[in-house]
């Protein structure tokens, strides 16, 4: 999205540059230079090379690019008011007449709002907009933008489907590759403004000084990008890595580990972010090894950051063996009780869902019920559930839905976004995090699609309340072409494309019908597996008499972890919106839906729906041709081709499988199986 394709359309281009004859860009900074450099490179690729780069600013059609503080008084004065709406990462974008003559200030208190606004800037000329009367003052909604990425120090990429770890450990910290910068502009691009650089599950060595070497390198790389780095911090680094014989977070020896990590962490990183930990989930080790909670654990890392500023992020994705009756309890069960007795820079990262990424969750119900703890989102845009990075599977609009769910913890209202964002209840530091797709493939994220979930996940982050549409709209524009006749259907393609594959894969609330290990193709038919949670019969347990796992007061009684407005309306069937009816209800095979079909029916039907939303997509593909290089129609038509014929396997796997509890013939109007 950031290819800065040379605008032909003459009206346009004109418009253009004329507003834009010369460019006054400051430079007084290392990310003011960025600022400069972007603004370069992308006027002289879209506008040609009529523009000139002035030292000095004249007051004739000129594009002016400064923080407010180095403006003239003349300026200064034009923007004044506006100027006083900018928080210390926002930023102005505003038309005015100096002296008869149209200048267009970028302007910011900060240099990274600068850099924000240039990006701004360049994305809506790239996207054809009206520059003329620019008025607009926008500020990040959330503080901490960050990706997470499960990058391991051999380079493999946990769950990545793009190849390899950017990191290239063995030649940091000499060697900064060119894409080290890249990947930090396409991130200030969106206002990603931190990144955790290792996997969650987490290997202590890169706390010891010869990796920290190396990270100090790359957060140099994306300081002047407003890009702070995070490291995962393993709970048992101090046995690993420091010689001692106990993690005990209350043991005063462990103690001074952390701090003294802390002091030679901040030593070579000044603005270091913090720790993101994962800790007694799935094996990796934590508090409650030694008979101490999440509580004890995070503020003794918390109190090691304090003097210098940073955070710890503790995750509470917690699945361990304990879980008594329902997975999805446990998280909410965990971590409720300790509302209120983390330190003020401990944030609790809350994945979407209470259960794992699947196509469809219910929200978090963690999200609105903690209210003295800010609450991080955790979203994934590696494609774990979704069909790695062959499917297109276009990810805001899932985010878009469980940022505008309403967790009713506040009165009508008080939705996921408004939690995170902390307006709800006043939290001091906010932020969104997203498991990142990016890896070493040309493209960065594998399928080229999967770039648009990277992108929107950013633009989400900056503000949640922004609608997946107006995303789509931006990426496509910038990333292939601004003809409308490619734009809209195009942009429905992707619309439609999650609800797809929630139709192909677990429809009307079935979820984790995955093979094991992998989470690629079906295997609802698993139950070999050590432990009941692992077996995706566990999730859907069909039986001759229906389908479905009970969460309401009759089965585990999940809803009461939420607001009663939503239990109430979870708990009954009639109420319920049917994409979560098997999620939370089992229910007889014969059960009749709103339209009138019978449940086993409606999910034979809901899988064919989604291969023929598959099938459509390949037809609006094909007539994309004219807009299309060969090589950009190729890549995607034969990915698509794949998503067909795995979105069949799915629904022929499921349906047959399923078929041997309901006793009934499919539907008409769904293929037969191959
Ligand atoms: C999922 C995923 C794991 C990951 C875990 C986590 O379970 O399959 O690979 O480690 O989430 O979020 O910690």
């Amino acid at each position: 999205w950031l290819k800065y394709q040379t605008i032909t359309n003459t009206d346009l281009a004109i418009n253009y540059n004329a507003l834009v004859k010369h460019a006054y860009i400051s430079q007084g900074s290392p990310t003011l230079r960025n600022a400069k450099k972007e603004v370069e490179l992308a006027l002289s690729k879209m506008l040609g090379d009529d523009i000139t780069f002035t030292n000095e600013w004249v007051p004739e059609n000129t594009l002016v690019v400064d923080v407010y503080d180095n403006l003239s008084k003349d300026l200064k004065s034009l923007i004044a008011e506006e100027i006083k709406n900018v928080t210390h990462e926002g930023f102005l974008l505003k038309s005015v007449n100096y002296k008869n003559k149209k200048v267009t200030i970028i302007s910011a208190k900060k240099d990274i709002g600068v850099l924000y606004g240039v990006f701004r800037f360049l994305n809506m000329m790239q996207t054809h907009s009206n520059l003329n009367n620019l008025n607009l003052v926008d500020n990040p909604k959330l503080d901490i933008r960050m990706l997470n990425h499960w990058d391991n120090l051999d380079r493999s990429v946990e769950r990545g489907y793009a190849g390899f770890s950017l990191w290239n450990w063995q030649k940091l910290p000499e060697y900064i590759d060119e894409r080290y910068i890249d990947y930090a502009r396409a991130n200030a691009s969106i206002g990603i403004n931190a990144t955790a650089l290792t996997n969650v599950n987490a290997n202590a060595l890169i706390l010891t000084p010869m990796y920290l070497e190396k990270v100090k390198a790359l957060a140099d790389t994306f300081r002047s990008y407003g890009i702070k780095v995070y490291l995962t911090a393993r709970f048992s680094a101090p046995i690993e890595i420091g010689n001692l014989d106990t993690a005990d977070p209350l043991n005063a020896d462990v103690k001074l580990w952390w701090k003294n990590k802390t002091k030679e962490i901040y030593e070579i990183i000044p603005d270091f972010g913090g720790f993101l930990v994962k800790a007694n989930s799935e094996g990796q080790p934590g508090p409650q090894n030694y008979g101490k909670d999440h509580v004890d654990g995070a503020n003794m890392m918390a109190e090691a950051l304090k003097p210098y500023g940073g955070n710890v992020i503790w995750r509470a994705f917690v699945y361990s063996e304990h879980d008594e009756t329902d997975r999805a309890k446990q998280a909410y069960d965990e971590f409720l009780p300790y509302d209120g007795n983390f330190m003020d820079n401990v944030l609790v990262q809350v994945k979407n869902g209470p259960i794992d990424f699947q196509p469809r969750e219910p929200f978090h119900p963690m999200f609105g019920a903690m209210k003295k703890t800010p609450l991080i989102m955790e979203f994934q845009i590696t494609q774990e559930y979704l069909g790695f990075s062959t499917h297109l599977v276009y990810l805001p609009k899932l985010f878009e839905e469980v940022l505008d769910a309403d967790t009713y913890q506040r009165g009508e209202g008080s939705t996921v976004a408004k939690v995170i964002d902390g307006s709800l209840y006043g939290n001091e530091i906010t932020g969104m995090a997203g498991v990142s797709n990016i890896g070493n493939d040309i493209n960065w994220t594998g399928h080229p699609f999967a770039q648009a979930n990277w992108y929107g996940f950013g633009r989400l982050a900056w503000d949640p309340y922004l609608s997946s549409e107006v995303i789509a709209d931006e990426w496509l524009r910038a990333t292939y072409s601004n003809d409308n006749k490619f734009v809209e259907p195009v942009k429905s393609m992707m619309l439609t494309s999650r609800e797809a594959v929630v139709n192909y894969m677990n429809p009307l609330g079935l979820h984790h019908i995955f093979d094991t290990g992998h989470h690629y193709g079906p295997g609802p038919w698993v139950d070999n597996l050590g432990r009941p949670d692992w077996n995706p019969v566990y999730y859907h347990k069909a039986d001759s008499l229906g389908v479905g796992f009970d969460r309401t007061p009759s089965g585990s009684n999940a809803t009461e972890q939420y607001a009663p407005e939503i239990a109430q309306k979870y708990n009954d069937v009639k109420k319920i919106p049917e994409e979560y009816l098997l999620w939370f209800h089992h229910l007889p095979w014969d059960y009749k839906l709103d339209n009138g079909e019978i449940l086993w029916d409606g999910i034979a039907l809901k899988y064919q729906e989604g291969v023929d939303q598959v099938k459509d997509m390949i037809n609006t593909w094909d007539n994309m041709k004219p807009y299309l290089s060969e090589s950009e129609y190729r890549e995607v038509a034969m990915l698509l081709e794949i998503q067909l014929k795995e979105a069949k396997w799915w629904r022929d796997a499921c349906l047959l499988y399923f078929q041997t509890f309901s006793n009934r013939p499919l539907p008409e109007g769904v293929e037969k199986p191959t």
